[in-house]
């Protein structure tokens, strides 16, 4: 089988490209360097329509197909990542998870918004203590009269401090485990929901990361997304599309790595003649072409599933394992070209292999990938 892609999903990512040429490269470095939140590229994103690429029309999005979405958000991956992450986070876990288990009314709500870049959103699953263990969070939601009320923590979260909405996952009955999660969509101006930045990461520097408090932030019940129960279907199905959008990010991070090396290895030269003559430096790149084409196909197998309407939890699996991996390949191999100079923000491999690395990490581990994969295999669960 051979994939071509058709006019409209060439246009999109020929806009994404040139777009992320003019805004997001010359600026990545520096906002690497300052840790610096990219407001308004994501602003100018917004506008371009990538922020609602698959949300319907009538909500605001660009309607567009999973496969238009994976090459803008690999072509947004390729300059950066973090700039790639308020979009995976923003569309994937936000907006696509609004459209399945949102009521018309939140729909209506918070879709335009999310679309247009006057809201970003965040993800509130991860806490200091639950992290793979998505069914064990502590977050707690009592229902008190004709409100909720959360209390809690969250770690590791993604636009944290410049979300305007969260969708926070709560307990409401332990004894029921699984069973007993609940979704909430949280204005974070609630009184009682505070956000915390974490500084001293390895990579994605200038993506906003944070921890969240929640005391006694009272919701009403129209805050719940789904029925009371169906939080850990919701928080499921929404990384089934966020670790769609990181790996197509990650496939972005591949290119990235092979362009650069590319062109380097052809201007670079040693022993009286440029590097990309010498075999171990053409099997590093070589390595790199296959790994990058590789992840790219297996998004695309994964995004032909979702246009189709049909289970892909297998598929995404398979290509956020991949792709997320290779990006780290890539990036270290990219460095191994460029030798010293690869190893200074000179050239833009460094941060490639240092943002490479959280995408093994983040939305499902590389193990919980392969568990889940091998589920599929087997037909046995290693989880219990
Ligand atoms: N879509 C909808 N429903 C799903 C589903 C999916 N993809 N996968 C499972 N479900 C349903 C099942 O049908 C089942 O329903 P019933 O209760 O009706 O039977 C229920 O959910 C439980 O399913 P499983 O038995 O498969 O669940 P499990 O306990 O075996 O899952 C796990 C284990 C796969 C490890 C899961 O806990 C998991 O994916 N953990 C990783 C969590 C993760 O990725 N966290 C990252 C958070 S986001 C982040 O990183 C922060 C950020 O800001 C980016």
């Amino acid at each position: 089988m051979y994939i071509e892609l058709t006019d409209e999903q060439r246009a999109a990512q020929q806009t994404a490209r040139e777009f992320a040429e003019k805004e997001i490269f010359p600026v990545a470095r520096d906002n690497d360097a300052l840790e610096k939140f990219p407001a308004e590229i994501v602003k100018k994103m917004a506008g371009l329509g990538f922020l609602g690429a698959p949300i319907p029309e009538q909500y605001g999005g660009a309607g567009m197909d999973f496969i238009s979405y994976a090459v803008i958000t690999e072509e947004i991956g390729r300059a950066c990542s973090s700039v790639r992450t308020v979009l995976s986070v923003t569309t994937s876990l936000v907006a696509l998870t609004i459209l399945k288990w949102g009521s018309e009314e939140q729909k209506q709500e918070y879709l335009p918004r999310l679309c247009s870049g006057e809201i970003i959103g965040c993800f509130g699953l991860t806490e200091p203590d639950a992290g793979s263990d998505a069914a064990n969070i502590s977050t707690t939601a009592k229902k008190t009269g004709s409100n909720w009320t959360l209390n809690g923590n969250k770690m590791w979260i993604s636009n944290g401090r410049v979300a305007k909405i969260a969708i926070i996952f709560a307990q409401t009955d332990k004894k029921v485990g699984h069973k007993g999660l609940a979704a909430f969509l949280v204005d974070t101006d609630t009184r009682g929901f505070s956000s915390q930045p974490i500084h001293g990461k390895l990579g994605l520097k200038s993506s906003d990361t944070s921890s969240l408090t929640l005391e006694d932030v009272k919701t009403p019940e129209s805050a719940l997304m789904g029925k009371v129960g169906d939080g850990f279907k919701v928080a499921m199905s929404a990384l089934d599309n966020g670790r769609y959008s990181v790996a197509a990010g990650c496939v972005g991070i591949c290119q990235g790595c092979l362009d650069a090396s590319v062109k380097y290895a052809k201007e670079r030269t040693a022993f009286g003649r440029p590097i990309a003559g010498f075999q171990l430096v053409q099997e590093l790149i070589a390595d790199m072409v296959v790994d990058t084409e590789a992840a790219r196909l297996l998004v695309f197998q994964a995004g032909h599933l979702k246009n189709k309407g049909v289970a892909n939890t297998r598929e995404t699996s398979i290509a956020k394992l991949y792709a997320s991996e290779a990006a780290l390949r890539c990036g270290n191999r990219a460095i191994q070209v460029f030798g010293g100079y690869g190893y200074s923000n000179e050239y833009p491999v460094e941060r490639y292999m240092r943002d490479a690395r959280v995408a093994s990490l983040y939305e499902g581990t590389t193990q919980i990938q392969k568990l889940i994969i091998g589920r599929f295999a087997t037909g046995i669960s290693a989880f219990m």
